[in-house]
């Protein structure tokens, strides 16, 4: 990484969590292996036409058979923290049932192997992978399926609450409700905009409940969950663009977080919507039960403009000329993040934020020399980086940041063409190759504990 990004590391505390993350469907593979059953990725994935290339996350990284070897990675690294998720078909693969002990006792083992490398777990419960059971008698458009989160919850807190202290609840509710329910392009690849306002709902009745669950199983537990949010500007000063950035925010933004900070569902995307989250007695008190942090997942700036005619929140994007982009098309914009970073402190009065995801995608290649040399992977880290130690100048309680991913793998609906690890994947053989961007993140971890050594000294 940069010499500029080694400058800030001064501003970040001693305690300060470096870590990378994954996903379960994205990095497990072994889909039939242990007692799992299909998730709604499966489904989606098999779905002929629904996946770039008909990938399917039936294998992915195989990290289900070869965990050791990624804990091993990661402690070459240096992380002190792994941010991973449970999956749900593993545990309790029909949903609302029996408990699969050789699904648990895979984290059991995974957790004891990060727990004795030094780095701290950090389990997220819900990244994507309902179970397909679930799916059937509802999914996230039915309020049971919130109940059945709560009684998972409980379950893996029960089993691994004795080593875990540090859980999120759900990743990304926006994507499982806005791009699976209303846009169709995540599973379960509904477009139904009743179903995705009863999705987000059931969702953050979920996170509710799973909070419960988690306090009641492990007193000392620090939970979270995770948002990912984008700074929206308008594209020109016109007043239409300015209220299609207003209208954009509030999907994206103020949608996601007024309801976990005890200010109910924003009234103008109710009316733009045209549908009510069902809310029920004590709903909104569970849905905003306090938090220990924030997890922040920050990738782009979005920059729109009014489209009348276009889907809910009527705002298109727009690609600024000369703005350097990721292979996902997405704008490097580091400067949101310190936008984002503030407004969660501000507006929120956030006390703790991690990042919890940050990276890109490039086209990355093996050298003929077996090296990857991924400078704009490397300088997007550095910069972004850069923005944290800004915010916390600024006053921002960042508490750690997670580079999303540890390795390349399954991303989603464009399969594995895009790459956003710091580890290299090649699919045909499983061999990991740490890409130079992965070496440039180890050598700042490692500065930065030299200089809060220094500094307690
Ligand atoms: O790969 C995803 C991850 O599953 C959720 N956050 C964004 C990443 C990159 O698209």
């Amino acid at each position: 990484m940069t010499e500029h990004s080694v400058d800030d590391l001064a501003a970040f505390p001693a305690g300060f969590v470096w870590g990378a993350a994954t996903s379960a469907y994205q990095i497990e593979g072994g889909a039939r292996d242990g007692g799992r059953q299909p998730s709604i990725w499966d489904t989606f994935c098999h779905t002929p036409g629904k996946v770039a290339n008909g990938d399917t996350g039936d294998v992915a990284c195989d990290h289900y058979h070869r965990w050791r070897e990624d804990v091993a990675l990661m402690r070459e690294f240096g992380i002190t923290a792994y941010r991973f998720s449970i999956a749900w078909p593993r545990v309790v693969p029909r949903g609302d049932g029996e408990v699969n002990r050789p699904g648990l006792d895979f984290y059991d083992r995974l957790v004891d192997a990060l727990l004795e490398a030094d780095i701290t777990p950090y389990p997220t419960l819900y990244h994507w992978d309902l179970p397909q059971a679930l799916q059937d008698l509802g999914g996230w458009p039915s309020r049971d399926t919130a109940e059945r989160f709560g009684e998972y919850a409980a379950v893996v807190a029960g089993a691994l609450g004795d080593r875990v202290r540090d859980w999120a609840t759900l990743n990304e509710p926006l994507c499982s409700a806005w791009i699976g329910h209303l846009e169709g392009r995540m599973a379960p690849g509904l477009t139904d905009m009743t179903a995705a306002v009863h999705a987000s709902y059931h969702l953050h009745l979920g996170h509710g409940r799973a909070v419960a669950a988690i306090r009641a199983a492990v007193p000392d537990a620090r939970v979270g969950i995770v948002n990912n949010l984008s700074p929206c500007e308008p594209a020109t000063d016109r007043e239409a663009d300015r209220a299609a950035a207003v209208r954009a925010d509030g999907h994206g933004n103020r949608w996601w977080l007024d309801p976990l900070h005890g200010r109910g569902y924003p009234q103008d995307m109710i009316e733009l919507y045209g549908a009510e989250p069902p809310v029920g007695p004590g709903d909104l008190a569970a849905i905003a039960a306090p938090l220990d942090w924030l997890g922040l997942n920050y990738y782009f700036r979005s920059v729109v403009a009014d489209d009348p005619t276009g889907p809910p929140p009527h705002a298109r994007q727009v690609y600024l000329p000369g703005v350097p982009r990721t292979a996902m098309d997405w704008e490097v914009s580091p400067g949101g993040l310190e936008t984002l970073l503030m407004r969660l402190t501000e507006e929120y009065g956030a006390r703790r934020i991690l990042v919890t995801e940050n990276g890109a995608a490039y086209p990355d290649t093996v050298d003929p020399d077996g090296q990857v040399d991924d400078p704009e992977r490397a300088a997007y880290l550095a910069a972004h980086l850069a923005a944290c130690a800004r915010a916390v100048r600024r006053g921002a309680p960042l508490g750690g940041y997670f580079a999303w991913s540890l390795l390349d793998n399954f991303e989603w609906a464009y399969g594995y063409e895009k790459r956003f690890g710091l580890v290299h994947v090649d699919y045909a053989t499983q061999k990991r190759t740490i890409k130079a961007s992965g070496r440039h993140y180890a050598e700042l971890i490692s500065a930065h504990h030299r200089r809060a050594q220094r500094v307690l000294r």
